[in-house]
């Protein structure tokens, strides 16, 4: 997981500021978690995954930024992160978004975490230059409808693009 995807792309989509507080959900064994910590100056990492191995495997690279205090990994759900209102600047959600249980209840919960004018990124294996695993995992046309009409319906300001190798929804509250 940690090398199939451009978490690099993302992170450039993402566009953290200086000071910014960033939630990741669904991190994974936490690449993109690594990315955050070493390329941008975000004051607070938080990551959610409902994975107490994802957790462990993320705490590893991130060990140092764990025992800083910089970055808190908390087992919980896209739709229900445990976070207070409107208490990040920036949302990443990366392959792991059609695993919600609820996706509706799930882009709810991202808009009621993100500050007004923050940023949410929700992205899908796909893309522009998919290679075997994206050209396999890659959604129904109707699915990332269904995604995309979803975060219309929560955020007043949403898009959907295509990174190298994945589907990218973005929205700002
Ligand atoms: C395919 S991995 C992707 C990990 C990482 N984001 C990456 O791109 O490498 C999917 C992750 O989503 C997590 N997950 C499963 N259900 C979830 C949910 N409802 N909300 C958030 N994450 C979830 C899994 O535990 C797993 O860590």
């Amino acid at each position: 997981m940690l090398w199939t995807n451009r978490q690099d792309e993302v992170l450039e989509v993402l566009d953290v500021r200086p000071g910014d507080r960033v939630l990741e959900v669904g991190f994974g064994p936490g690449g993109l978690l690594r990315l955050l910590v070493s390329r941008t100056e975000a004051a607070h990492i938080v990551g959610v995954d409902p994975s107490p191995t994802m957790r462990a495997a993320a705490t590893r690279p991130n060990h140092a930024a764990v025992r800083s205090g910089r970055m808190t990994l908390v087992l919980g759900t896209a739709e229900r992160t445990g976070l207070a209102d409107q208490s990040v600047d920036r949302v990443a959600s990366v392959n792991n978004v059609d695993l919600w249980s609820d996706l509706e209840a799930g882009m709810r919960e991202l808009h009621r975490v993100v500050r007004p004018g923050g940023k949410v990124v929700v992205a899908w294996h796909g893309g522009s230059s998919p290679g075997r695993i994206e050209r396999r995992l890659r959604m129904p046309e109707a699915k990332l409808a269904r995604i995309e009409g979803c975060m219309r319906r929560v955020f007043t300001d949403t898009a959907r693009d295509r990174l190298s190798t994945l589907d990218v929804f973005t929205a700002v509250r």
